[in-house]
């Protein structure tokens, strides 16, 4: 039997779900059995909690694998889910957004407006020649009307594709070219770190690059100067002054919903395709499970942009199917001060939290004393999406922001796949920290060795897909070869994840970060997770990124970018003793195949703008190689401080 990764940490702490909760829960233990003995049927159980204008005849169709049919011959209309069935039952007054501006301006969005809102832009949207089937380039910064431009698009059958407010003319012009769109919707700006910050030049020069655009819709935000062509409206002097009456026309169940370009490794983007009821029944379902939102009581909050996928997933769709009331946040976490996103947890209430593990060690290097400044009684269930989450993060999580009391899921999925995969249900599981723990009801997922055999507990590999589920990619716009070959050729039948990960002794499954990053240390593949968990482990850390650079005996040797926590001497002699401590612990914790050659500590790690470590660039300052690719950095300095770093630290023996 060969293990593919080595499995070097052990967690024994668990964390089973409180009492009322587990009595409570919108899912219970029975789900995964209920699952088991027939998944399509589950999985149809599920397509219920939808409004169907036409029922569909058959639930999947996988004859011509890997293009799966979901709900096959359904009719639905994904705009009239999310907020028009609402209204109808009577809930027209409920709160669908709590928004909060940055600089402290706020409005509130009721299922009645959201209705009116979504009717005005969908009717505007006809109006300027756009039909179903047409794609439409979404820029905005995070505004009601960025919600409202999606599900107007839904409503009438049009194709989105919404790109981060903070790319690039190039990425938007990229993305306008291959997705053929002929509509932008955007803003004047929006504010980040206290400024306005401008969007319109970026589709001005995206727009006049391409040429394919027909018209930009353009909502007022700031209020900033904007250059102005006959391609442009405003937004308040064509969707607001709309007929609010449109009835929504359904749609077959495959009709393509969005497109969400992902960065890739190879320069192209990949515009990621998802349609319409497959991936509303998971991302309905799943919201209600692994969040066990009670959307009479509950009040969400979803810090991600609506450029993500997690945006599209778990701030419009998955939350407005379900009726929830959330709050939505224009800005950044610092400011006016660092205890902004507690400040609104206190004011609005949130009882629910799904967040990102950078932004959880950003909070830990911050400090325990701001958390504890507020009120955050309020929060049951805590989420956390987008990388693996060190147990040490964890635990801060569940002590200064659960205050011990509310579970946390850690939700293991991808823009392909459309919704959560990998989670714990928060009545049900009893969790470790830092593992996703299991695959979801209805999920089919394990991990195999090189030779595509699954791995026995305690072993470690390749995280793939068994089965098809219903929000997956219906495939790369416009490429299918690269489908098939990126995502289902490395092993027969399996969808391809890209993700290492491994089996505790109880099967359990731990994330252990992009198979591209394993480090291979003298004949052993070592994650880069195991060995950054680690360096958090040690009391003085606040974030590490680990990467593998050639090494002359051992093949590729373990370098380490160390962040110390706020209140932690690390200069001159105390940064060289921290260093020396954390290289001990690192080999107590994990076997001294583990020990870090060289640990450096950072200020600061480059990530990209949705928050993920870019070990990439890491690798080419440890191998003193000139930087590639910089483009999708969040921070452009943050690579001159860090190789600036690198001269004058000495590697160990
Ligand atoms: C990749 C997908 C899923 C929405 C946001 C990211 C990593 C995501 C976890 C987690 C460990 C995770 C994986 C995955 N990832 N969630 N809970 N534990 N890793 O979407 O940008 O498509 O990225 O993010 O590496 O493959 P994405």
């Amino acid at each position: 039997m060969s293990e593919t990764l080595e499995n070097l940490s052990s967690e024994t702490r668990r964390f089973p779900p409180p009492a009322d909760l587990a009595a409570n829960a919108n899912v219970k233990a029975d789900a995964y059995a209920e699952a088991a003995t027939d998944r399509l049927a589950f999985w149809a159980k599920q397509a219920e909690r939808l409004t169907w204008a036409k029922p569909w005849d058959q639930i999947l169709d996988w004859s011509n694998p890997p293009f799966a049919k979901w709900f096959v011959g359904g009719e639905l209309n994904l705009a009239y889910n999310c907020v028009d069935r609402h209204v109808e039952a009577g809930l027209g007054d409920r709160v669908a957004i709590h928004w909060e501006g940055e600089p402290g301006d706020t409005r509130t969005v009721t299922y009645s407006d959201l209705q009116k809102l979504v009717s005005q832009a969908a009717n505007t949207l006809l109006e300027l020649g756009v039909t179903a089937g047409d794609r439409v380039m979404i820029y905005m910064p995070m505004i009601p009307e960025a919600a409202v431009a999606m599900l107007a698009c839904a409503r009438i059958g049009a194709t989105h594709s919404v790109v981060f407010g903070g790319f690039s003319v190039d990425a938007l012009a990229t993305r306008i070219e291959d997705a053929s769109a002929k509509v932008v919707i955007t803003a004047d700006g929006g504010y980040r770190r206290g400024k306005p910050s401008a969007l319109k030049p970026t589709v001005d020069e995206a727009v006049a690059r391409t040429g394919r655009i027909e018209h930009v819709l353009v909502v007022r935000r700031t209020g900033q100067e904007v250059a102005w062509t006959d391609k442009d409206q405003w937004w308040h002097e064509t969707v607001e002054q709309a007929s609010p009456e449109h009835q929504p026309q359904a749609f077959d169940s495959e009709h393509p919903l969005f497109i969400l370009y992902t960065s890739g490794t190879t320069g192209k983007p990949k515009g990621i395709l998802h349609t319409t009821g497959g991936y509303l029944t998971q991302t309905s379902y799943t919201h209600h499970a692994v969040f066990d939102l009670k959307p009479e009581t509950d009040v969400y909050w979803c810090t991600a942009d609506i450029g993500w996928v997690t945006g599209h997933s778990y701030i419009v769709y998955g939350p407005l199917s379900n009726g929830a009331t959330q709050v939505m946040y224009e800005g950044t976490p610092d400011t006016p001060d660092r205890g902004r996103f507690w400040q609104i947890v206190d004011k609005y209430k949130v009882s629910i939290l799904y967040t990102a593990p950078t932004l959880i060690r950003t909070m830990m290097k911050w400090g325990d004393d701001i958390p504890a400044g507020y009120d955050l009684s309020s929060l049951r269930v805590l989420g956390s999406v987008g990388e693996p989450i060190n147990p040490e993060a964890w635990m801060w999580y569940r002590q200064h922001v659960g205050r011990e009391r509310a579970p946390i899921v850690d939700t293991w999925w991808q823009t392909e796949t459309g919704s959560i995969m990998i989670s714990p249900l928060p009545g049900v599981t009893e969790t470790k920290p830092g593992s996703a723990m299991t695959p979801l009801p209805g999920i089919g997922a394990d991990v195999i060795d090189d030779q595509a055999q699954s791995v026995p507990n305690g072993g470690g590999g390749f995280l793939v897909l068994t089965e098809p589920w219903p929000s997956m990619l219906r495939g790369i716009w416009g490429d299918d070869q690269r489908f098939i070959d990126t995502y289902w050729s490395r092993f027969e039948g399996f969808y391809f994840a890209g993700d290492g990960a491994k089996k505790d002794s109880d099967g359990a499954l731990w994330l252990l970060g992009r198979v591209d990053d394993v480090m291979l240390v003298s004949g052993h593949n070592i994650s880069t997770t195991e060995v950054e968990s680690a360096l958090v482990s040690h009391p003085s850390v606040a974030e590490a990124a680990v990467v593998g650079a050639t090494d002359p005996t051992t093949g590729q040797a373990i370098v380490a970018f160390t962040i110390p926590r706020g209140n932690v001497d690390a200069e001159g002699d105390a940064g060289e003793q921290l260093i020396k401590d954390l290289r001990d612990h690192v080999a107590k914790t994990l076997g001294p195949i583990a020990k870090p050659r060289q640990i450096l500590l950072v200020t600061e790690l480059p990530k990209t703008r949705s928050g993920k470590i870019m070990r990439r660039l890491l690798r080419d300052v440890a191998e003193n190689r000139s930087l590639g690719d910089v483009t999708t950095l969040q921070d452009s300095t943050v690579m001159d401080l860090i190789s600036s770093g690198l001269k004058t630290a000495k590697p160990e023996d």
